[in-house]
């Protein structure tokens, strides 16, 4: 994407209403105003609160969202050009029960309170295969420490991912910390998917950006599902 159109998006970001982009200075070592009151100020009900982290152009949320109505979900990121599609899409078709959130997502539990969150989700995140950027992680110990502040106690993760490192070392996490696995598949698609019921097929077929690229290169797609 040009220089000039991501400014366009970035600019046209900032007057969506569902589109909230804190500074730094509202996140680092602070508490956001919207933390424990993302369904009482923006949502305006009391459905559960879904998150998809690392979200890209946020096809899942907008996925879920729709598939979802009496659920709410904020996609998460730091690329605002990117966030820009889904939120434009979103707003486009009315949609009430989806937000998106810029920020990093080191900075996540300044955004979230205790229990306001019953789902994560994390689609095709960087896996970070070297030694030195395991604090870089998705699903290293740092993360899940950070969401088991806010997520339920009964909340699940979600991963989606092509790579075969990042899927052996979150299955490794999962066993070594002793989280509870719910559901682990390194082939998704091949034969796996058609296990499943019919709520949860539809579910996994919604395909990110990254996921469509992955798949037409012929990577094998791998999820797990797990309560930390
Ligand atoms: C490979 S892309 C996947 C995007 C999308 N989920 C998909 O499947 O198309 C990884 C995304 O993670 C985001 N990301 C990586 N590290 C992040 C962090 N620490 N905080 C927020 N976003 C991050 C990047 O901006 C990028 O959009």
């Amino acid at each position: 994407m040009g220089r000039k159109r991501k400014l366009e998006h970035f600019a046209e970001m900032k007057g969506f209403p569902h589109a909230f982009e804190p500074k730094l200075e509202e996140v680092f070592r602070a508490e956001y105003k919207m933390k424990g009151k993302w369904r009482d100020d923006f949502f305006k009900n009391d459905h559960p609160l879904v998150l998809e982290l690392a979200c890209g152009k946020g096809e899942y949320s907008v996925g879920l969202a729709t598939i979802f109505p009496e659920k709410n979900f904020i996609g998460i990121d730091i690329k605002g050009a990117r966030m820009w599609k889904g939120a434009k899409d979103s707003l486009e078709k009315g949609m009430k029960n989806i937000a998106f959130l810029r920020t990093r997502i080191e900075f996540i539990e300044s955004c979230f309170g205790e229990n306001e969150v019953d789902e994560i989700w994390i689609t095709f995140p960087d896996p970070q295969p070297k030694d030195k950027q395991e604090k870089k992680r998705l699903t290293g110990p740092l993360f899940i420490e950070r969401y088991k502040k806010f997520l339920k106690k009964d909340g699940c993760i979600h991963l989606k991912t092509d790579n075969n490192f990042f899927y052996s070392y979150t299955m490794e996490q999962v066993e070594e910390k002793g989280y509870e696995l719910e559901e682990s598949t390194d082939d998704l698609y091949g034969g796996y998917i058609d296990t499943m019921d019919e709520r949860m097929q539809e579910i996994l077929r919604i395909k990110t950006h990254y996921e469509k690229i992955f798949s037409e290169k012929g990577h094998k797609i791998h999820y797990l599902r797990f309560k930390p």
